[in-house]
């Protein structure tokens, strides 16, 4: 059983330098379950970082970054490939989707990876179809989308395995104010409904005011911050 709102990722005195270049320093950071969290700061400030630590697409030259008690740094790359590909969905600036499959082959992806085919699969791509209003689109190829049509389809794709945790970096970056809203209320309805994690790094004050917590990345390290 899950503990109401326990700790799910905690970050203990994680660092990271590009060279001579500091990015982050001994940031410690807690996040809860279910928790929204937006990850603000100056381009360069090292939000992206921050998201791939989190997420264990890179590794701290110092610190710990530990899931549920487990720490990602004990674990084979092989390991953190299996626990990125079962706990975790990613949503980029740029969407991502691959070009030569449908909307709905782009959402159900990730079960293929996992090895999950079947009548699952077909219902809970129909669902996300569905609650991201992309039912008509289905049969489409990415590249016969809006901007907006596509984020979409890359964040059913990110909840579609039911992951414990949503990274979304800049999510709303590439797109235009109204469409950006629209996206941000999916994304952070999808997840809430779900008691999935959800952290977003935003330039968005607008995107970040919607969140349980603001922090921002300043001089490589973390301060409370206002939306
Ligand atoms: N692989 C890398 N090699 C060398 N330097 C890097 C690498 N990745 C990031 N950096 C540097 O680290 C710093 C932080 O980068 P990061 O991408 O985390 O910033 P950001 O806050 O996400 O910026 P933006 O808002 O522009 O996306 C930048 O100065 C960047 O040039
Ligand atoms: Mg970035």
């Amino acid at each position: 059983m899950r503990q109401p709102n326990g700790i799910q990722i905690e970050l203990e005195r994680v660092s990271k330098a590009y060279g001579e270049h500091v990015v982050l320093e001994g940031i410690d950071l807690q996040i809860a379950e279910a928790e929204f969290l937006a990850v603000m700061g100056r381009s360069g400030s090292g939000k992206s970082t921050l998201l791939k630590l989190v997420g264990g697409l890179d590794m701290p030259d110092a610190g710990a970054v530990v899931h549920r008690g487990l720490s990602l740094n004990g674990m084979t790359e092989r390991e953190r490939a299996r626990f990125r590909r079962n706990s975790l969905g990613f949503v980029f600036q740029f969407f991502n989707l691959i070009p030569t499959l449908t909307v709905r082959e782009n959402i159900y992806l990730p079960l293929e990876l996992n090895g999950k085919t079947g009548v699952e699969t077909t219902r809970r791509t129909s669902e996300l179809l569905a609650e991201l209003e992309l039912d008509d689109r289905a049969h489409r190829f990415p590249d016969e989308l809006s901007g907006g049509e596509q984020q979409r389809v890359a964040i059913a794709r990110a909840l579609v395995h039911e992951p414990e945790l949503v990274i979304a970096d800049e999510p709303t970056g590439n797109l235009d104010l109204e469409t950006a809203r629209r996206v941000l209320e999916l994304l952070s309805l999808s997840c809430r409904q779900r008691r999935t994690t959800l952290i977003v790094a935003t330039h968005s004050r607008e995107v970040a005011s919607g969140a349980d917590r603001v922090l921002r990345i300043r001089r490589a390290r973390l301060e409370a911050g206002a939306p």
